[in-house]
């Protein structure tokens, strides 16, 4: 028995999102592939990490915060959207960058024009975020606030448990559309959406396996990642086995490195925006489509296939051509 309507929750999502068969695309690929638009959940301009704000922006007024502190990169869509449902529900939004000030484009324009504040860290390490986060919540706490301290990507047990709930609605659809696909995909990044998926396909006992693309870190650090969030949020609505065992993450890097555009998944894009009129972002969705693409192709991944279009809007408007993120060293590129 799950407990997961004990656990506070703000009620963000214009749930639930479309699942549409991509009738021209599956044609194109000789094989069934259904989209669930999560880029239509409808905070800001949509996106996956709305369903992990349902539950921390609930903690965080169960906790009687006045403000919200977290970050990643100026064009980071979790950054955008934790600031505009801040925003929402009273909180004040603080940011975290790695790098130094760029001109605000993306993602970044738009957590300016919601008023959050913005701090550059002065590093490109990406890790440098997450020591400006505490700094800046033991600052604020030193000033009488009550920040509430997100990490990047917002990838927690509790903001996994977003993706547990989202099983629920997908699993309601697959039901009304009589559709058991063979594997439900996703771009990867911080871990949270795919664990979410993973101990909620265990909970309502799901035909289809996850497949994550990583979009950031190695496949080995996203298996042993996703497999701990799976097994926590689990814990959270009372699972005992999330069946987070055996973790699918393929590599999606394609070349280029987190936040850049990359050419196979510009290919992907464009193919999906020309047969579904869908656009993909070009850091998450569109990588991960050009690996399941290739899959489809060399015959190593059959239909039906659900594609979790996660939203990331805002990065196609960042800076068309160029990096998306500030040029990052060796050992940070792969962190998101
Ligand atoms: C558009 C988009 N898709 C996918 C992801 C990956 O989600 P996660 O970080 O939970 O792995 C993100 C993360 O920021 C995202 O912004």
């Amino acid at each position: 028995m799950s407990s997961l309507d004990a656990l506070p929750r703000l009620p963000l999502v214009n749930a639930p999102t479309p699942l549409q068969p991509a009738v021209r695309l599956s044609t194109v690929l000789g094989t069934e592939i259904w989209f669930k638009r999560d880029d239509l959940t409808g905070v800001g301009l949509g996106g996956n990490k709305v369903r992990a704000l349902e539950y921390l922006i609930a903690d965080a007024l169960r906790d009687g915060c006045d403000s919200l502190v977290t970050g990643a990169g100026p064009q980071s869509n979790w950054a955008m959207l934790a600031a505009v449902t801040a925003r929402r529900h009273g909180l004040a939004p603080h940011l975290v960058y790695y790098g130094t000030p760029v001109e605000p484009l993306g993602n970044h324009a738009l957590a300016e024009l919601a008023g959050a504040d913005i701090r550059f860290t002065g590093s490109t390490e990406r890790t440098s975020v997450d020591a400006g986060i505490e700094a800046l919540t033991r600052d604020l706490r030193a000033r009488g606030k009550r920040p509430y301290a997100l990490p990047r990507g917002g990838a927690t047990p509790l903001g996994s448990v977003g993706y547990l709930r989202a099983s629920s609605e997908l699993a309601d659809q697959l039901y009304e559309n009589g559709l058991k696909p063979e594997s439900v995909w996703l771009a990867t990044g911080s871990c949270g959406t795919q664990a979410g998926l993973v101990a909620g396909a265990r909970l309502w006992d799901a035909s289809y396996r996850v497949t994550g693309v990583s979009v950031s870190r190695p496949v080995t650090e996203c298996v042993a990642r996703v497999t701990e969030l799976a097994h926590e949020a689990g814990r959270l609505v009372g699972l005992t086995g999330t069946g987070a065992d055996d973790v699918a993450v393929l590599d999606g890097l394609v070349g280029s490195g987190y936040g850049r555009a990359s050419t196979a998944g510009a290919e992907a894009a464009r193919l999906v925006a020309r047969t579904e009129g869908v656009f993909l972002d070009p850091v998450f969705g569109a990588k991960a489509m050009a690996v399941l693409v290739d899959r489809v192709r060399a015959g190593r991944q059959r239909g039906p296939v659900v594609f979790l279009v996660s939203g990331g809007a805002p990065t196609l408007f960042a800076s068309p051509g160029t990096p998306l993120a500030p040029t990052p060293s060796h050992s940070a590129e792969r962190q998101p």
